[in-house]
């Protein structure tokens, strides 16, 4: 019997620990595999980080390089001579990035150049906006990973289009749904509005994204439009630690708290699930939300010009909107009535075996 292939996959921030989850409990039940799980540290706030690996049975990881915040150049940079040498030691036969923090990129870079074969899993998403660090990360990486699983055909589109040889491509689907049904009950078991006193009726807020939050205009100009949007749903609104020290710098954490505003730390993943899905509207600049929301058929207003995922649009209940059209389409979404979407194809708490089949396929 051949020994097992050896996968490394890579943990890094929030985002990334939903996708991980699934893959890590299908390769680890699949004998013909042996994964190691590797923390990059990128994210390393206890609620952004551990408590989300005890949410998805997510056990330690075998290794933990605790590169933590910086630059981009020093991030990445970090993260790749970190990694390079746990790669040099264990010469796995697969590495496997997912998403699109500069963690993702910075593996890919460093197994791509030991000629270790990589997987990007989220690959082909594209917003055309290379303002936005994820953007620059997702194009490099998809030019060097071998392996492209794409969650949605516009993923398989944009590919093909950069040029992409379609055998380098396998749309699985998306993986983030595959941890949502992996702790559906305890989601729907965590009565998180309730523990926060929430009303019936109620947003949930997510703001992190730098264009929204690094620049004081900017800042202030979409908490005036949250105070606004509060007046007409009651919002919650856990904070991110880079948007906490800006709110905290321009003393609009209290203006929120003043108009009524719930404001928390940044909550483990069933309890943010169950604020999510006890909501009547989420307003964010989250790429995750986006696509949570178009699964449990709830209207997502994003604050961003473009998305990255056009489907959450064209066949969800996502809307693009700024701090000036935040609150007419927050009283459009809140008075049209909900109707049962399709939901996208792969979209189906599935995609971990796909992709596990996937990469039997590519193995033999
Ligand atoms: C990163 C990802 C972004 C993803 C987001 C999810 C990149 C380029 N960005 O952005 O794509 O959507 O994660 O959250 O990889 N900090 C803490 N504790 C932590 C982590 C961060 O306090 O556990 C603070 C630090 O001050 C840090 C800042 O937040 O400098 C930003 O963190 P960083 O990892 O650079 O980027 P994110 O904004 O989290």
């Amino acid at each position: 019997m051949t020994a097992p292939a050896r996968v490394h996959l890579i943990a890094a921030a929030r985002p990334n620990f939903m996708k991980v989850a699934p893959l890590w409990h299908a390769l680890t039940a699949a004998p013909d595999f042996e994964p190691v799980l590797i923390h990059t540290g990128q994210h390393y706030d206890p609620n952004m980080s551990d408590a989300i690996f005890a949410d998805l049975s997510l056990p330690p990881p075998h290794h933990h390089l605790g590169v933590g915040s910086g630059s981009h150049a020093e991030q990445t940079g970090n993260v790749m001579i970190a990694y390079e040498q746990i790669a040099l030691a264990e010469r796995p036969d697969w590495l496997i990035v997912v998403g699109d923090v500069n963690s993702t990129l910075a593996c890919a870079l460093v197994g791509a150049k030991l000629r270790i074969p990589v997987v990007h899993l989220e690959a082909g998403l594209r917003s055309g906006d290379r303002a936005m660090p994820e953007e620059i990360n997702r194009l490099a990486t998809d030019a060097i990973a071998d392996v492209l699983w794409t969650p949605s055909p516009d993923g398989d589109e944009n590919l093909l289009r950069e040029g992409c040889d379609p055998a380098r491509i396998t749309n699985v689907g998306n993986i983030m749904l595959d941890s949502f049904e992996l702790v559906r009950g305890k989601i729907a078991a965590a009565a998180e509005p309730a523990a926060l006193g929430l009303p019936e009726r109620y947003g949930v807020v997510t703001l992190h994204r730098p264009s929204n939050v690094d620049h004081p205009f900017a800042l202030g100009a979409l908490v005036a439009a949250l105070v606004v949007a509060q007046a007409r749903l009651p919002l919650v609104f856990p904070v991110h630690p880079r948007t906490a020290q800006r709110l905290a710098t321009m003393g609009l954490d209290k203006r929120l708290a003043q108009h009524g505003v719930v404001l928390t730390d940044p909550l483990p993943y069933v309890r943010f699930m169950s604020l999510v899905a006890g909501s009547a509207a989420a307003i964010t600049d989250s790429g995750g939300i986006q696509e949570e929301t178009t699964y449990l058929g709830i209207p997502c207003l994003t604050l961003r010009d473009n998305t990255e995922r056009p489907i959450t649009i064209t066949q969800g209940t996502n809307r693009l909107v700024t701090s000036d059209t935040l609150a007419a389409a927050l009283d459009q979404a809140l008075a049209t009535p909900r109707s049962a979407q399709p939901r996208p194809v792969h979209w189906d708490g599935q995609t971990a075996a796909r992709c596990v089949a996937d990469l039997r396929r590519r193995n033999a």
